[in-house]
């Protein structure tokens, strides 16, 4: 078995209700004229998700959300749980996105119990980790880091990966219409699955999709893919057009 290649789109705080519909039909619609070769994930924001799983679960897309709680259920007001979202046959969540360790205080512990959550609740967690502009700047990315996956991840038993995958998303690349070079996000792919590879084994990090995260667009998406440790993107702003979608996927 070869590992995942995943394009997955973030749409964050975007789109209507009827808006949603509309690019996700677009998104359907033009996976059914070009099959892709990579598995295409969308996670819109948590109202849209039951309405487009039931209208779009059998057209070759993976619905999932943005972020869960920790918690299964319990009095935490405005807070979707794991379960919830297994209960609607979400398949994956994104978890730690910079965006909630920015504007949420998120920890790598807290973050960690989500981990646990999803995998708890049979949802893939797609973790999320990546350094600041500072952070790279004074040469600490790889450290950071390696705190992020070891924080988040090591606690985990080997079969737990089988629902996990790691997102590469360097916070000075996000929204920024700045991309890490293709050389900047294989290095630091590849010393991802090294540490993945130390503290597991080898084949366990051989199979583990790594999406990187940043800016990715039509025009940059072949040469990020073309990396030997790059499993396919998480997608933010190029996500929220159909046809931009479209191209990065036709580029997996
Ligand atoms: P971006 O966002 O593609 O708009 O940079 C990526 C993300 O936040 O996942």
């Amino acid at each position: 078995m070869s590992r995942k290649k995943i394009i997955a789109g973030n749409w964050k705080m975007y789109k209507s209700q009827s808006e949603a519909i509309a690019l996700t039909a677009a998104i359907a619609e033009g996976i059914s004229h070009q099959p892709p070769t990579a598995e295409v994930w969308i996670a819109p924001p948590f109202l849209y998700v039951a309405k487009l799983i039931s209208q779009f679960g059998n057209s070759g897309l993976a619905f999932g959300a943005q972020d869960c709680s920790a918690h299964d259920e319990g009095a935490y007001t405005g807070e979707i749980s794991a379960s919830m979202l297994h209960s609607l046959h979400a398949r994956f969540v994104l978890v730690g996105h910079s965006e909630r360790r920015a504007y949420h205080q998120e920890t790598d512990i807290q973050i960690a119990l989500k981990i646990d959550a999803a995998l708890r609740n049979g949802i893939t967690a797609v973790y999320c980790c990546g350094e600041t502009l500072d952070e790279r700047n004074t040469g600490r990315h790889f450290d950071i880091v390696r705190a992020q996956v070891s924080e988040a991840l090591f606690h985990l038993p080997a079969l737990a990966f089988e629902k996990i995958v790691i997102a590469y998303e360097p916070v000075w690349a996000i929204g920024t219409g700045v991309t890490a070079s293709p050389e900047q996000a294989q290095e630091m792919h590849a010393f991802i699955r090294s540490l993945i590879e130390q503290q597991f084994d080898t084949a366990l990090a051989a199979q583990l999709s790594i999406l990187y995260g940043g800016s990715v667009k039509p025009n940059n998406a072949a040469t990020l893919f073309a990396q030997p440790d790059i499993d396919g993107a998480l997608v933010g702003g190029a996500s929220l057009v159909a046809s931009d979608f479209l191209s990065i996927i036709a580029a997996g």
